[in-house]
Parts: structure tokens; C-alpha cells; sequence
């Protein structure tokens, strides 16, 4: 009786081991053709994986000062870079409308809004509470504007490809050396022209900008918003298996003593 108990007990122990062993394993799919993916060993993988503020905070910085020419991020307000797991979270300000860098980085930027008394439609400088705005007035005219192909919102596209964050790394990172348009990990050629270069921008940690870095770094910024909640959804998960490993012992210690005095 005991032994089986002792055996439930340990199989219930590896189950529950098996489960945060297999919550690790990230979806991890190839993409296409003989192009080999380079993976890479992001700091939000695994099951107590957290996105790195810093990497988001320069991550930002490249998207606002390359990509933003031609992507929108159109599920993203401003107001989310500031709340809790953001970039740009700060606990003086639980409310980020009210955080410094999320109104400063708001005000950088140009948004249209309906004037409600004329009708009329005019530009002001961004508030926390603004959608990112669209960068071009339609998807046609977007396209005419970059060889024929719409550059696709970027606020979800590390959940929307195959391989997510290793596809979107590996794209900024596989442009042929002699030619801008010509690009290994999109299985030739690509509408869109290398947006990166070596210097390209000057971090404001002092991060020297190779390439690789911005490459990096941007895609861990949309992989945060591609999933804002997954710190949260992480640590919950971890409480549930704490809870669980918890109530095992005490009813292994309950089984103990209830069934003390009995002979068999
Ligand atoms: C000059 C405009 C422009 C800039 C700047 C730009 N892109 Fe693009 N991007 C495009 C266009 C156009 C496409 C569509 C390419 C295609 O489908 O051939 C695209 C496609 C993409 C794709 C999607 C590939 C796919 O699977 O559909 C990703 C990811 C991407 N861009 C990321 C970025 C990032 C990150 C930056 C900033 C470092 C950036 N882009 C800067 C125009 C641009």
C-alpha cells in the first residue's frame, strides 16, 4: 500500500516536471526551402524566460528610427510601452499615461485626430493613449511606395511567422553583401531594401550598433508586443506548479498519518 502510494507520489512529481520541461520547448519550426535558420538563444525563452528591458529599450530606438519609415505597429498604443513588463515600465508611474519617457516618446511623434467641433482633421503631437499611427493612408498606397509589396505591421509578426523570433532575426540578418534587395532567409528576393548597416543608429546606452545587435534587439522589442502578458501568463504558471508541488507533499504527509494505526 505504501510502495504504491511512494510511486504515485513520484510519478505525479515527474508528470509535473515533464509538464515545465515541455513548456521550455519553444515552437521551434524551420522555415522554408534549403535556407538553414540560425537560432539564436533569446532571453524570453523557457519557462522562466523574461524579456531583457535593455535589449527593448534600444529595440525601440531602432524601430522608431529605422523600421517606423515603413511599418506600422497598429495593435500597440503608446501607453504600452510604459505598463508593467513594457520597455519602459517604471513603478513611480503604475498609470503610464502619467510616466515621462512613454509621454516623451508620444510627443515624438505626429498623429492625426478629427477636430470634433469643425470636422476638420488635424495634426498634433502624440499622447499616451494614441494608437501607433499608420504610416501610409492604405495598403496601396503603400505598396507604390515600396516595390509592389505592403511592408506588414510589425506589432505581431514575431506570433504571425513560422520560426517567430529566430525568422525575424534571421531576415534582417541575411541580406547578400552586394545586393540590398536580394535576401537568403526570404529565399531571394525582397521588397524590402537591407534597412540595416553597421552605426546605423548611436544607442543611447552606448551599445555599439552592429548589425547583429540592431537585428537583435529590434526583434526582442517585437517579441514583447507581440506578447505583452507572457511575464505575467509565466509567473502565474509557476505559482500553479508551486501550488500543486505544495499540495503533493501534504497529502502524501496526510496519507501517512491517516493511515498510521492501520495494519495490512
Ligand atoms: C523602406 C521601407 C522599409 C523599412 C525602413 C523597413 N522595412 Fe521591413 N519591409 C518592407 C517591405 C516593403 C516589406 C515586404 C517585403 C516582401 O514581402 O518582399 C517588408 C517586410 C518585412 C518583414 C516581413 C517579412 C515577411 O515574412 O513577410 C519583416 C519582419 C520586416 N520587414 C522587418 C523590418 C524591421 C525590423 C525593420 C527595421 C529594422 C524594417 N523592416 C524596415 C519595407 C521596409
Amino acid at each position: 500500500m505504501k510502495l504504491t502510494m511512494k510511486k504515485a507520489l513520484t510519478g505525479s512529481v515527474i508528470a509535473i516536471g515533464a509538464l515545465i520541461a515541455g513548456m521550455s520547448v519553444a515552437s521551434a519550426a524551420g522555415g522554408g526551402s534549403d535556407y538553414e535558420m540560425k537560432h539564436k538563444d533569446w532571453h524570453f525563452q523557457g519557462m522562466s524566460g523574461t524579456y531583457d528591458r535593455a535589449a527593448m529599450q534600444r529595440g525601440y530606438q531602432v524601430y522608431r528610427e529605422v523600421c517606423s519609415a515603413c511599418h506600422q505597429l497598429k495593435h500597440l498604443s503608446f501607453r504600452h510601452l510604459g505598463d508593467k513588463g513594457g520597455p519602459y515600465y517604471d513603478e513611480l508611474y503604475k498609470n503610464p499615461n502619467d510616466n515621462p519617457d512613454v509621454k516623451a516618446f508620444a510627443a515624438d511623434w505626429d498623429v492625426e485626430v478629427v477636430d470634433l467641433d469643425t470636422g476638420d482633421i488635424e495634426t498634433r503631437p502624440g499622447i499616451p493613449a494614441d494608437q501607433f499611427p499608420a504610416i501610409y493612408p492604405n495598403d496601396a498606397a503603400a505598396a507604390a511606395s515600396n516595390n509592389g509589396k505592403a511592408p506588414p505591421d510589425l506589432s505581431v509578426i514575431v506570433k504571425a511567422r513560422v520560426g517567430g523570433a529566430d525568422y525575424i532575426y534571421n531576415v534582417l540578418t541575411s541580406y547578400d553583401k552586394d545586393d540590398v534587395m536580394m535576401n537568403k532567409a526570404m529565399g531571394g528576393q525582397i521588397a524590402m531594401a537591407n534597412p540595416l548597416s553597421d552605426g546605423l543608429v548611436e544607442y543611447a546606452d552606448g551599445t555599439p550598433a552592429t548589425v547583429d545587435q540592431m537585428a537583435m534587439d529590434v526583434t526582442e522589442f517585437l517579441a514583447w508586443s507581440a506578447d505583452p502578458k507572457m511575464e505575467a501568463r509565466k509567473s502565474l504558471g509557476f505559482a500553479v506548479m508551486l501550488y500543486l508541488f505544495i499540495l503533493s507533499i501534504l497529502l502524501w504527509f496526510s496519507y501517512r498519518a491517516v493511515w498510521r494505526n492501520v495494519k495490512h
